[in-house]
């Protein structure tokens, strides 16, 4: 049982389809009573509405207290070290952190540090890895197939910047599907070839089970970076564009983690067309939370397991 969720990678694939399957119980309706108030604070230190909701949101429906630090307005400001304040909130009763940071692997340093005993939860960390989004893309995937194994999946854009691609590409291809990438060659990182094929979009459009575009991430380039193209020339060779997406299979769905540009990586007539499952990755967002944040209370002996209640 993990204290910590931080990485995909520290799960087996049975635990990874619990996961899903608890939180298909909780969309289901399943709720959950605690043996004692718990609270849990969430610190984003970069910019969210969906990751940052959707945790509350799944704290509150878990019956946690979620207390919200805005790093712009606290002792982060002053100096304090993301360690410092890690412990700060533990000694002031906190039983899990949730974190967004912009330096990948943020939590190293902390988990070896015997003092914290917090339960640490990565929602997001740079460039590294978003467990929490690639567990609800998982559940969005396995809601419409039923599977991972044999899936063809392409993951199109800015491959090098967004954690979104790092921790799907690791998770999915372990789980047994076949990846296709595309997007800028300079954005490319050259151990994505472990993963899958680094194709042009074009080529893969008409063959895949799911087209999952990625957000330009434009915060994390530079400026020489940032100019090399305009955003019509990406819409042109990298996008989604409606011509494109009218080649797609028809049982192919469209998956984009959000914040979504419109008519840059995808068109804006494709966000909310029929196989668009972007809004449904929201929903599911909030059921995979309650499942990862359900295992970490399980680890702390926080749930009072006979008072599950299936209202099923
Ligand atoms: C993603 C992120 O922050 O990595 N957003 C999210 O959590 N849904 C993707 C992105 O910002 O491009």
């Amino acid at each position: 049982m993990q204290t910590h969720f931080l990485d995909l990678n520290q799960l087996n694939d049975d635990e990874i389809m619990e996961l899903i399957r608890l939180a298909i119980q909780y969309r289901d309706g399943k709720l959950v009573q605690l043996k004692r108030p718990v609270y849990f604070a969430n610190m984003f230190y970069e910019n969210s509405t969906r990751t940052h909701t959707s945790f509350e949101m799944a704290e509150r429906k878990l019956g946690i207290t979620p207390i919200n630090i805005d790093p712009k307005n606290s002792s982060v400001q002053k100096g304090e070290t993301l360690s410092d304040t890690v412990k700060t909130l533990q000694a002031i009763g906190t039983d899990g952190v949730v974190i967004r940071h912009k330096t990948t692997g943020w939590y190293e340093p902390l988990i070896d540090d015997e003092r914290i005993h917090t339960s640490l939860v990565n929602a997001g960390d740079g460039s590294g890895q978003h467990p929490s989004q690639s567990l609800l893309d998982l559940l969005t995937i396995y809601d419409e197939f039923k599977k991972f194994k044999g899936l063809k999946i392409a993951i199109v854009g800015d491959l090098l910047h967004s954690r979104v691609a790092r921790s799907n590409a690791e998770i999915l291809k372990r789980l047994g599907a076949k990846l296709y990438f595309a997007g800028p060659d300079e954005w490319y990182p050259s151990d994505f070839d472990n993963f899958g094929e680094f194709t042009n979009i074009d080529t893969i459009v008409g063959k895949v089970d799911v087209m999952m575009m990625l957000r330009v991430q434009l915060e994390r380039l530079n400026e020489d970076a940032r100019e090399s193209f305009t955003a019509v020339e990406y819409a042109n060779i990298f996008g989604l564009t409606e011509e494109r997406g009218s080649k797609m299979k028809k049982k192919a769905i469209i998956m984009h983690p959000a914040p979504v540009n419109r008519n840059i990586e995808i068109a804006d007539s494709l966000v909310e067309a029929p196989q668009s499952r972007i809004f449904r990755q929201m929903q599911n967002g909030v059921f995979a939370r309650m499942a990862i944040l359900t295992s970490i209370l399980k680890s702390k002996d926080l749930i009072a397991e006979d008072e599950y209640e299936d209202i099923n």
